[in-house]
């Protein structure tokens, strides 16, 4: 017979979220179906996910949990919002039924939101996909590729274990946004993987054309490092667009450090994404691409703009822009230093260096200094309030490196967002 069981969800608003993510690890053990730290304590909250904790109803009060629940955006439809319900037990605690938990759980969420009960530990099918896109083998990975997509992040990023995507979450019932791989000559050359995402704020300015309810927000890019530039990267984010606008979606959201220039020519100026606001440190994590505060620029993808499909269209064949030749753009700093923060011109550019994660390898107090210069003026100049400017582009000035930002206003919004025909 089943037992009884209570749930309870924690606050990811609290102070102590992250010390509680981390004490739910440390109850759970490291197992490799655990979704990563910094994934729970930032972008959970973010895409409308929770995190619930799991006790014998008989008991509950005194006792600690004998599992959690955590929940990830499925999909939206005509019953309301779908969750996948990641159960973990406690080893040792009793494990729980499916019913049970997604009963307990179902009693503390809103009438019109459900889930789907998931064992990430379960014996779980992949079915791989294959698509000849430009050449290139690109689809959802077979269960031999989605561990070696989790072998890769951790060779890219040298992320600690705790900082790994499970390879279950690409199975056919992971409940993924997006998960695809891409093959050279068989073997894997790259990854990109996302999650669903529901709104839990206003959409930005311009975007209310769009679908808000459903979105993407993609999480990892990586190519092999012997595979790089061959536009194996564009080519993954842009399988993931055509998959996006087939199932409906309008907006994918991911992150990049401000400070990748390299990322920032792939992002603004070959797909078209802007970025229209920034978070200072948003994650606490250190690894091999983030050795000093890891600050972000949040990106906005409409999939479906005018702006986007013209740079799928023709991206591959624009390059950053010269800065020095724009009688209209003011040059704010000069490396990690000289900071500008009274700029008022239809443009603005701010200098990153041309390769950050060498600089962060070989000088780490001058990576410090362009960190801490550029999060103060991205923080001043970067938002939708009047004078304030979105970054939409990348420039170049000799062996200077800049992302442009335009300063917002009716005429930028309609650049940006308005559909294609
Ligand atoms: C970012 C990354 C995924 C790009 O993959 P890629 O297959 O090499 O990218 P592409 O060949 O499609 O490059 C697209 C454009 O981005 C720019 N770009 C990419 N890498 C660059 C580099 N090292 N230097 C300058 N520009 C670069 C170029 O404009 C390039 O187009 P071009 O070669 O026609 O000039 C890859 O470098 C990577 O895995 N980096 C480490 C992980 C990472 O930063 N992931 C992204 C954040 S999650």
């Amino acid at each position: 017979m089943s037992r009884t069981v209570s749930a309870e969800p924690i606050d990811s608003l609290s102070a102590d979220w992250p010390d509680q993510l981390r004490e739910i690890r440390r109850q759970l053990g490291e197992r490799p179906t655990l979704l990563p730290h910094h994934f729970l304590e930032a972008v959970l909250p973010k895409i409308g996910g929770a995190c619930i904790s799991l006790f014998h109803a008989e008991s509950w009060e005194k006792s600690s949990p004998c599992g959690y629940a955590f929940l990830l955006p499925r999909h939206t439809g005509v019953d309301g919002a779908t969750f996948t319900l990641r159960y973990e037990s406690v080893d040792g605690s009793g494990g729980l039924d499916a019913d049970a938990v997604s009963k307990a759980v179902g009693e503390i969420l809103p009438a019109e939101q459900q889930t789907r009960f998931y064992l990430p530990e379960g014996d779980h099918i992949f079915t791989p996909t294959h698509f000849d896109f430009d050449g290139v083998d690109c689809g959802r990975p077979n269960k031999t590729e989605a561990a070696e997509i989790r072998r890769m992040q951790r060779s890219i990023w040298h992320s600690a274990a705790d900082g790994l995507y499970p390879s279950d979450l690409h199975s056919d019932d992971g409940g993924m946004g997006c998960s695809l791989a891409a093959r050279v000559d068989g073997d894997l050359a790259g990854f990109l993987l996302g999650f669903f995402r529901f709104p839990t704020g206003p959409a930005s300015p311009g975007l209310d054309i769009y679908r808000q309810d459903l979105q993407l927000e993609s999480q990892l890019l990586a190519v092999a490092p012997g595979k790089r530039r061959r536009r194996i990267g564009q080519l993954l984010k842009r399988l993931q667009a055509c998959q996006a606008v087939e199932q409906g979606i309008d907006l994918i959201n991911w992150t990049t450090d401000p400070l990748l220039f390299a990322n920032a020519l792939l992002n603004f100026t070959r797909l078209g994404a802007v970025a229209c606001e920034f978070q200072p440190n948003l994650y606490s994590f250190r690894n091999e691409l983030n050795r000093v505060v890891a600050s972000r620029l949040n990106l906005l993808w409409a999939v479906r703009s005018r702006r986007v499909q013209r740079a799928l269209r023709f991206g591959g064949q624009i390059g950053p822009s010269e800065v020095e030749a724009d009688s209209g753009l003011t040059v704010v700093n000069e490396g990690g230093g000289s900071p500008i923060f009274g700029a008022e011109s239809a443009r603005i550019a701010i200098e990153v260096p041309s390769d950050w994660v060498a600089l962060q390898r070989e000088d780490m107090e001058a990576a410090q200094c362009w960190r801490a210069i550029t999060n103060r003026l991205l923080d001043h100049y970067l938002g939708s309030r009047p004078g304030q400017y979105y970054i939409t582009g990348t420039g170049v000035a000799g062996w200077r490196c800049y992302i442009i930002g335009e300063r917002v206003d009716d005429r930028l919004l309609d650049e940006l967002f308005a559909p294609a025909e």
